[in-house]
């Protein structure tokens, strides 16, 4: 879908939507939702008083073929009360726009993005985020739908949004456009099987920022044998697809060399999770092609960070595998020795995820000595059980930087839960024959033991993980995210370093 910023005007085709307040008991319409309403003779207004809508958030309201104008149809859009609007308000309100107006069959559409009086935002704010939540609901991953009808997809292709301020929403959409095409990159990624994204395959992908000045650089299995990555190997053992470790590099940073220590961003990619020996059920195994989202969302990030020339250097790690059981597949009981030199004893194949990640966040340290280092996982399903589909697992040995996180979140909505680390976990973690094990020996707690045994293979660098397993896939719509790959993370993580790490 492409968006384009005008002057505020009346279209004579398409969809219109405007926005609308929560003022005491009723809704109050911006200038144009005005303008509209005395246009058609009232329209608007009678229809407002005739139904219960009073402009309350994340609300829509249609006028169908309104009188003596010419678009097909007028929403209004409830973004609350106008004092507790936010970006996030705004971006939620034009993703329910888009929502409705591919669902209604329109293609082309205009949005009165003006803020209300009483709004705290400048106009080009206010347009830009309408813009960036209806690019981001868009998405839709429908390439293997090859016998759906034309005339049932979504055709909406533009979107114009009126502003009275083209110049800054256009500056300010810049940023966000690059964003949205980090979410979108991910969310593709995420959604592919895993007979099409594998190690190999998902390493391409990665490869194709080296288009956007990235310096992209490919292990393969040869050289991680050679460097002693016996944890990941030992993952990738039982696959036919070989493994991979993929660094990406954007310097961005005024200063570059070594006076300029990376901020650093390393992510699970399992590009489907069979459990291995210690096999899953079948029922929702089909779930484990998106093991690979803490990667996905890592390339997405790189890839936004370049694409708005973010003023920051940043190093993407991905660790690439699949798990399957096989006659060549790693055994319960097995001990490997890691990068790092810690011998693991491997207790459940499934447990493969921190494996893959003990090597990688070795290599990280241990190469780019980071600023900081923060990893994305779709570790453990114990997450979901104690934060559901709601926060990710947050965990870290910096407040400072677990703060950030946490207020990064907050400002693009993707929230995370901290949880705690403690000697006592780790404890569980404790092997009678090795110097870990790889699940703990009961006790519960199995996020964060996961976190726990990561923790070994830190050093003293800021980290913080953050287990994204219940927020890697939606199986509902939400207003700026439809079902399906979220891309969770890539928001977050820009916000994080154009917030907290970019150079002025
Ligand atoms: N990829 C899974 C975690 C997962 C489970 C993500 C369900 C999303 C939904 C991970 O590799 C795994 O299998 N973890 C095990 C750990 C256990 C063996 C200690 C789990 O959570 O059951
Ligand atoms: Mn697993
Ligand atoms: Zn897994």
């Amino acid at each position: 879908m492409k968006v384009t910023f005008s002057k505020p005007g009346l279209p004579r085709i398409g969809a219109m939507v405007v926005f609308g307040v929560q003022a005491g008991q009723s809704a109050r319409l911006t200038t144009t939702g005005e303008v509209l309403d005395r246009k058609s003779g009232g329209a608007i207004s009678r229809a407002l008083k005739a139904s219960r809508f009073k402009g309350e958030k994340g609300r829509c309201f249609v006028v169908l073929a309104p009188e003596r104008l010419r678009v097909s149809r007028i929403l209004v859009v409830g973004l609350g009360k106008a004092g507790d609007i936010t970006d996030l308000t705004i971006e939620e309100a034009g993703g329910v726009a888009e929502a409705e107006v591919a669902r209604a069959g329109d293609e082309t559409c205009a949005m009165a993005a003006e803020p209300p009086k009483g709004c705290n935002l400048g106009a080009g704010e206010f347009a830009a985020h309408a813009a960036f939540g209806a690019q981001l609901r868009s998405y839709r991953f429908d390439k293997y739908r090859t016998k759906e009808k034309a005339e049932e997809k979504p055709r909406l292709a533009r979107i114009t949004v009126l502003t009275p301020d083209i110049a800054s929403a256009r500056r300010i959409f810049g940023r966000l456009e690059a964003v949205a095409r980090g979410v979108s990159f991910t969310r593709d990624l995420v959604s592919e099987p895993g007979n099409v994204i594998y190690p190999e395959t998902l390493a391409a992908q990665a490869r194709k920022l080296s288009r956007l000045g990235v310096r992209v650089q490919i292990l393969d299995e040869k050289r991680m044998r050679a460097l002693g990555f016996g944890a990941l190997l030992g993952v990738a053992q039982g696959s036919t697809h070989p493994p991979r470790l993929v660094i990406m590099r954007w310097n961005g940073g005024s200063r570059t060399g070594q006076g300029a220590p990376p901020v650093a961003l390393v992510g699970k990619g399992v590009t489907f999770d069979s459990g291995g020996i210690s096999i899953k059920p079948s029922k929702g195994m089909e779930d484990m092609k998106w093991d690979m989202a803490g990667a996905g969302a890592v390339i997405g990030v790189m890839l936004a960070l370049a694409a708005r020339k973010a003023k920051v250097n940043a190093v993407g790690i991905v660790g690439l595998v699949e798990n399957m059981p096989s006659g060549t597949a790693q055994r319960p009981g097995d001990i490997v020795k890691s990068y790092s030199g810690q011998t693991i004893e491997v207790l459940n194949t499934d447990a493969e995820g921190r494996l893959v990640l003990a090597d990688a966040l070795w290599y990280c340290q241990k190469r780019f000595k980071p600023r900081c280092m923060i990893d994305l996982a779709t570790l453990t399903g114990a997450i979901i059980v104690s934060l559901g589909h709601v926060h990710a697992g947050l965990f870290a040995n910096n407040d400072e930087l677990a703060e950030r996180l946490m207020a990064a979140g907050k400002a693009v909505g993707e929230r995370l839960w901290r949880l705690p680390l403690d000697t006592a976990y780790d404890k569980q973690m404790d092997s009678k024959v090795a110097d870990v094990q790889n699940i703990s020996s009961g006790g519960g707690a199995g996020s964060i033991t996961a976190a726990q045994f990561l923790q070994r293979f830190v050093r003293d660098v800021p980290w913080a993980h953050l287990d994204i397993a219940g927020m890697a896939w939606s199986s509902k719509d939400a207003p700026t995210v439809p079902q399906g790959g979220t891309g969770f993370g890539v928001r977050l993580l820009d916000r994080l370093v154009m917030d907290y790490f970019e150079d002025r």
